[in-house]
């Protein structure tokens, strides 16, 4: 299998491991890479100090190529940047804020640069600033999304007729089935999050992993919007969000609510009543937490089975 996105990151399958705050440090990311995906590591809840030793790491537990999420929300931006340069990462996944403002830079250090949008708008902005491709993720995701609501299923042919740099769909793909559809959509391959929550590599709690396969659909909700609209299970915490909206809560009422270090407290501490539980609508279709090489495999075997069978539907 050889195309854009597989030429782009020079890896072997064209499906990328979301960088995810609490859930995907190195042995998450280098366990994918190592697999024929491109594995990332999720800086946006890491101290500068604490990504510099997961990209060494990294770069210890695998010889292929691997790159990091940033958010560009993070308070410290021009000391992350610094470390990329300075430890050679050689991609750059950038999400949450203005592409504009690291770019250049990033290209002016040979890095490849590949930022998340959920709409039309941002897609071309994206492109005019000179990022290597796109992942448009639709409505469905897990984590930080838009405010539109925009499915992938929509998201996806609408920022294809727009583009012309390679596009990466994400939101709502777990299985080969998700991913060929993503594919025939337009899209040139797939980032996945929520999937590699429930593997053995991700630094989720086991407590949080564990709701993840029982969480079926209708288990989760995009809610916060006013801050920065976020998916999530629901938990007591998500109760606590819907009581306060039925008071006509201010911004500030809202943020207190929030607080700080909540997703921490929910997926990587475990505190599934108090903490923030962010997880895709997908994940009614996870069953099982699986080590993420058997994930990709899976997910490789049946995009090939049933790209076959699409030839033979009835009409
Ligand atoms: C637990 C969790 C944490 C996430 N953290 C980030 C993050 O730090 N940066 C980011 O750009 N996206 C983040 N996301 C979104 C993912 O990168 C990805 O686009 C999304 O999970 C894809 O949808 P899916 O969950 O349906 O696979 C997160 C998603 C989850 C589930």
């Amino acid at each position: 299998m050889q195309n854009k996105i597989t030429k782009l990151f020079n890896v072997k399958y064209p499906i990328i491991q979301a960088g995810m705050i609490w859930v995907s440090g190195y042995k998450l990311a280098s366990a994918v890479s190592n697999a024929g995906g491109l594995g990332l590591i999720g800086a946006g809840s890491m101290y500068p100090d604490v990504l510099r030793a997961h990209i060494q790491k990294c770069k210890k537990a695998t010889d292929k190529p691997f790159g990091v999420n940033i958010p560009l929300f993070y308070p410290d931006l021009k000391e992350i940047f610094q470390i990329i340069v300075e430890e050679g990462v050689k991609i750059v996944f950038t999400s949450a804020g203005n592409p504009k403002l690291y770019t250049s830079f990033l290209k002016e250090n040979g890095i490849t640069v590949v930022h998340v949008v959920s709409s039309v708008k941002f897609a071309l902005k994206a492109q005019e600033a000179g990022v290597d491709a796109i992942v448009a993720e639709g409505f469905e995701a897990g984590g930080h999304n838009g405010k539109e609501e925009t499915t992938t299923f929509t998201l996806i042919p609408m920022v294809k007729e727009k583009i012309t740099i390679p596009l990466i769909a994400a939101g709502g793909i777990a299985t080969g089935r998700g991913m060929l559809a993503a594919m025939v959509l337009g899209a040139d391959g797939v980032q996945i999050g929520s999937r590699f929550v429930a593997s053995k590599e991700s630094s989720a709690h086991s407590n949080f992993k564990k709701l993840v396969v029982e969480t079926e659909d209708g288990g989760t909700d995009l809610t916060l919007k006013e801050l920065i609209p976020v998916r999530l299970i629901k938990n007591n915490f998500y109760d606590q969000v819907q009581n306060l909206y039925k008071k006509d809560p201010s911004i500030d009422q809202l943020k207190e609510l929030l607080g700080r270090a909540r997703a921490k407290k929910g997926m990587f501490e475990g505190n599934l009543e108090e903490g923030e539980l962010e997880i895709g609508q997908v994940s009614g279709l996870i069953h099982q937490i699986k080590l993420a090489a058997q994930i990709v495999e899976e997910i490789i075997a049946e995009f090939m089975k049933v790209k076959k069978e699409v030839n033979i539907i009835e009409f």
